[in-house]
């Protein structure tokens, strides 16, 4: 399926992992995408391969004002925003006692103010072109894993944030969806699970079609959050 006109989308965390599949998918139908991240390198090399014309816009979105410079350097190249896929996030596991003050501001910062700030400055914009929000939230909004204090009540706002901006949204055109994945293979498991477990995770490409998909979908539909899982735990060996 192609989309309806070459959309435009902001897609946060496009130089790696469900970021980069987003980015793929939407540009696949024929999305221009603004690829947003620090690692500049990261970004170029996605822009190189995707499918339609991309620009590369480096940020670092815990920074304060990064979210204006991103809406105004979009208007500027493309006069409009019609998606923003949120998918920058931080996942650092610290058990209670070792939840410092700037794990948790770091983790708040880049999976929750972040999105705010960007969401914000990109709010009339978006009502503008009757836009989409994407938000790429967690299974850990809803479930809880030990050692994830920060990052659950990072990604439990953000499902809450979504719920707000669907209801403020709705009046002015603007749909929101919130996916919450559980294990997705990426470089966020890296150091933190063994290949064989890496192995039976979800592709990121096949949440980036899917995401892509949501966005195509006739706007008279309302998108319930959703939440995605591996067919079995990836953690749980298999019978021999
Ligand atoms: N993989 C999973 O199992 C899973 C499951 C549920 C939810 N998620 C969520 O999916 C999202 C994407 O994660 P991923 O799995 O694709 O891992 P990833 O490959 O590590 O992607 C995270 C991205 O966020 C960017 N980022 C981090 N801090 C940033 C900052 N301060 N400013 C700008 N960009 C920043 C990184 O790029 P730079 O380092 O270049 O800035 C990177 O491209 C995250 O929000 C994560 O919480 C992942």
């Amino acid at each position: 399926m192609t989309l309806q006109h070459p959309l435009v989308a902001v897609v946060t965390g496009a130089g790696s992992g469900i970021g980069l599949a987003c980015a793929g998918a939407l540009a696949t139908r024929g999305a221009h995408c603004v690829l947003v991240g620090r690692r500049q390198d990261r970004l170029e090399a996605a822009a190189a391969a995707l499918d339609s014309p991309a620009a590369v816009l480096p940020a670092d979105l815990a920074e304060p004002n990064e979210a204006g410079r991103i809406v105004a350097e979009t208007l500027a190249a493309y006069g409009r925003i019609d998606v923003i896929v949120h998918s920058a996030g931080v996942f650092e596991k610290a058990h209670v006692p070792e939840v410092t003050e700037d794990h948790w501001q770091r983790v708040m910062d880049v999976n929750l103010g972040a999105v705010m700030a960007l969401t914000g400055a990109a709010w009339e914009p978006l009502a503008a072109s009757s836009g989409q929000i994407v938000l790429i939230s967690s299974v850990a909004a809803v479930q809880a894993f030990e050692g994830n204090a920060a990052y659950a009540a990072s990604k439990g706002g953000l499902n809450a944030l979504g719920e707000v901006l669907r209801l403020e949204g709705r009046d002015r055109g603007i749909r929101v969806i919130t996916l919450s994945p559980a294990q997705i293979d990426t470089a966020l498991w890296d150091d933190k699970a063994p290949d064989r477990v890496r192995a039976r995770m979800m592709p990121a490409t096949g949440v980036g079609e899917l995401v892509a998909d949501l966005v195509g979908t006739d706007r008279r539909i309302d998108i319930a959050p959703v939440v995605i899982r591996p067919v079995r735990d990836p953690w749980v060996e298999p019978e021999p």
